[in-house]
């Protein structure tokens, strides 16, 4: 690892919202008064009905419960919206990026507010009301950030399924939250490829009777069946709205949104996000993070179907009056040098992305780069997995001219919003490291047994104190919500993350320590993909496990054993990939399918993923002990065989 030093930036720190001196002060007023901190930063977005109480938590897990400004009421989308249209109606809110380079628009917030108005009165004539589900299954369109402050307007919760995920996984996602309405388009585009995501959602609805009403974006005017009685077109339903509509005033802790996310055991579960302190976490920490200033063009190149675009593409810049870029593509279309080029093309001053397109593009060297000038950059950003320290050099050197700090942001689909991240102005870079919490935060590590641990150390990360942007539950599963995360250390929130802190208290996240693993920052359970893979009719057992891949940072490495008399053949290999595409989607397709006569397992059956791990890695002198297995001659086999050979 490295320990290069990069100090704060002058310049940055003398414009910057808070230097190294006010993090230190903000920073110790948070942790050793918080109820007041958070009462004095709550009032940074606008209530209806303001708090008087500050927070009611309890880690404890007999009784577990989080609430934050829970006697306020406020609406989400008057927050992204309404309250900027006075001073900046015609200020552009949204760019938006098409596939195509030609295909752009940019979108007021007044014309944001009129269409998000109009397509929340239409979701209202369809009898959507406070607490549905609506699920969101759309390409990175305007009418995806329209849609989700509609939901918000009308008090309905939306749930945003990735457009990448396959029918079956869309399905269940719908089943478990009971969506009523589902939000969808002909046709996604990304890198020039048709995307179908109607006719998955057709697929998909064969097994949701919950649903009533499909609304479609026409996106392509590819060829769609639209259901009679079912189907309407978002153009027609929106088409003789009015363009003003009534909030819903919400308490600050009734849901603003369930966004499905893998974990170690079972399916995806729901994390439930509310309303008050999630949108005052996003937006305080998109405001300190970003170092946003009015008037920056701000760009997150993540999708809404994840969180980084629930909290850093719509809902924090919003809230702040940001302009926020949207895109459709990817980083390689039309050619290597998109992501730059559209920086230059509409002048964008902080970046964020993931280390995994950091990567892909390094590969590609430094011309696609330096062909371009970048001179409106200011910050770059770094999120979804460990940013390596040669990938953390290439960005700040080639991207970012040696002049711009690299924020590296460590948060999950439960944290709601960043927890641990330099910010511009006020923290020293160390290439690797997220470096330091942010305000309120309190992060401490933990051994196996649950003792915190001191000064410079390695261990299990948890949170010990909560923060407002926390999720509150698993949608219709509490004691699951209480089983993952507050039963391991008790009094604590686990991360499921190890980290390593220095001798300056800067953190190194070092991946997680269960059963989760991060490709490309996606997050995937092996379980998942083993089930999918056990649902194949020749598959009699399968253990999936990651590895060090270079692009992905972690690649899908799946053991398989077939069923009695089946051959292994580079055919059924293909097949099996497939497969899982399509029960899971492409994301979770495996790289590497090593056929395994037998798996190792203790004389209890239980399969020694551990082993599987470092023979994945290549790390066969670390196997540790196998003389507890029932049958250790199935190691000497899966490593002579390693890699799929
Ligand atoms: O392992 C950590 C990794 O991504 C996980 C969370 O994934 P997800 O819920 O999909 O959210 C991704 C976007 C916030 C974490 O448990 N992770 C995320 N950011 C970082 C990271 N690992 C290291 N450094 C980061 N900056």
């Amino acid at each position: 690892m490295s320990d290069n030093v990069f100090p704060v930036v002058e310049e940055i720190a003398k414009q910057a919202w808070v230097d190294e001196a006010k993090y230190k002060e903000m920073y110790e007023q948070s942790i050793k008064n918080p109820d007041a901190f958070w009462a004095e930063h709550g009032k940074r977005i606008d209530w209806i009905k303001p708090f008087t109480k500050v927070r009611d938590v309890s880690y404890d897990p007999h009784d577990v419960h989080i609430k934050w400004f829970h006697d306020g009421t406020l609406n989400a989308s008057v927050n992204c919206l309404d309250r900027h249209l006075e001073k900046r109606g015609d200020q552009v809110a949204i760019i938006w990026e098409g596939d195509d380079p030609a295909d752009d628009a940019k979108i007021t917030y007044r014309d944001l507010y009129e269409r998000v108005c109009k397509f929340a009165n239409a979701l209202r004539t369809m009898g959507v009301k406070k607490g549905d589900r609506v699920c969101i299954y759309l390409p990175m369109i305007p009418e995806a950030a329209v849609a989700m402050l509609a939901c918000a307007r009308v008090g309905a919760v939306h749930s945003i399924v990735f457009g990448g995920f396959s029918p079956d996984s869309l399905s269940n996602r719908i089943q478990d939250s009971e969506c009523n309405v589902v939000i969808t388009a002909d046709e996604g585009l990304r890198g020039g490829r048709k995307v179908p995501l109607k006719a998955n959602a057709d697929k998909a609805l064969e097994s949701c009777p919950s649903v009533e009403t499909m609304v479609v974006v026409k996106r392509t005017g590819g060829a769609v069946t639209m259901k009679d009685g079912r189907d309407v077109w978002y153009h027609e339903v929106v088409a003789n709205e009015p363009a003003e509509c009534q909030p819903e005033e919400m308490n600050a802790e009734d849901p603003l949104f369930i966004l499905y996310t893998s974990g170690s055991t079972g399916k995806p579960k729901g994390v439930l996000h509310t309303t008050g302190g999630y949108m005052v976490y996003t937006s305080m920490t998109h405001q300190y993070v970003f170092d946003y200033k009015d008037g920056d063009v701000y760009w997150c190149t993540a999708d809404v179907g994840w969180v980084t675009g629930h909290s850093y593409i719509v809902y924090g810049p919003l809230a702040n009056g940001a302009i926020s870029l949207m895109f459709e593509g990817i980083p390689n279309y039309p050619s290597v040098s998109r992501f730059w080029e559209v920086i230059d093309k509409h002048q964008v001053n902080i970046f964020y992305t993931a280390p995994t397109a950091i990567r892909a593009l390094m590969r590609e060297g430094v011309e696609p780069v330096k062909k371009t000038s970048r001179k409106s950059l200011r910050i770059l950003g770094s999120v979804g997995e460990p940013i390596n320290p040669e990938a953390w050099m290439w960005y700040h050197d080639v991207v970012g001219d040696k002049r711009c700090p690299i924020v590296d942001t460590w948060w999950q689909t439960e944290t709601g919003g960043i927890l641990i991240s330099p910010l511009p102005g006020a923290t020293a870079l160390k290439p690797g490291s997220a470096t330091l919490p942010f305000f309120g935060v309190y992060p401490i590590l933990v051994d196996n047994e649950g003792n915190e641990l001191s000064g410079a150390t390695e261990g299990n990360l948890c949170i010990s104190m909560s923060w407002p942007g926390q999720m509150r539950t698993v949608y219709g599963d509490h004691e699951r919500f209480v089983q993952t995360y507050f039963t391991t250390y008790k009094g604590n929130y686990f991360t499921g993350d190890g980290a390593r802190r220095d001798a300056d208290g800067y953190y190194w996240i070092t991946g997680r320590v269960d059963d989760v693993i991060n490709v490309s920052g996606h997050r995937m359970g092996t379980a998942e993909i083993e089930s999918a893979l056990v649902a194949h009719a020749k598959v009699a057992e399968a253990a999936v496990v990651g590895y060090p891949h270079d692009i992905k940072g972690q690649g899908i490495y799946a053991y398989v054993t077939l069923v009695a008399d089946e051959e292994p053949t580079e055919e059924l290999r293909k097949e099996l990939v497939k497969w899982v595409r399509d029960e899971i989607g492409p994301i979770a397709s495996p790289d590497v399918i090593q056929w395994a006569p037998g798996l190792p397992k203790t004389r209890s059956g239980k399969i020694m993923r551990r082993i599987l791990r470092k023979i994945a890695e290549n790390d066969f002198g670390a196997l540790g002990d196998t003389s507890t297995l029932a049958d250790p001659s199935v190691v000497d086999d899966l490593i002579e065989n390693r890699g799929g050979k």
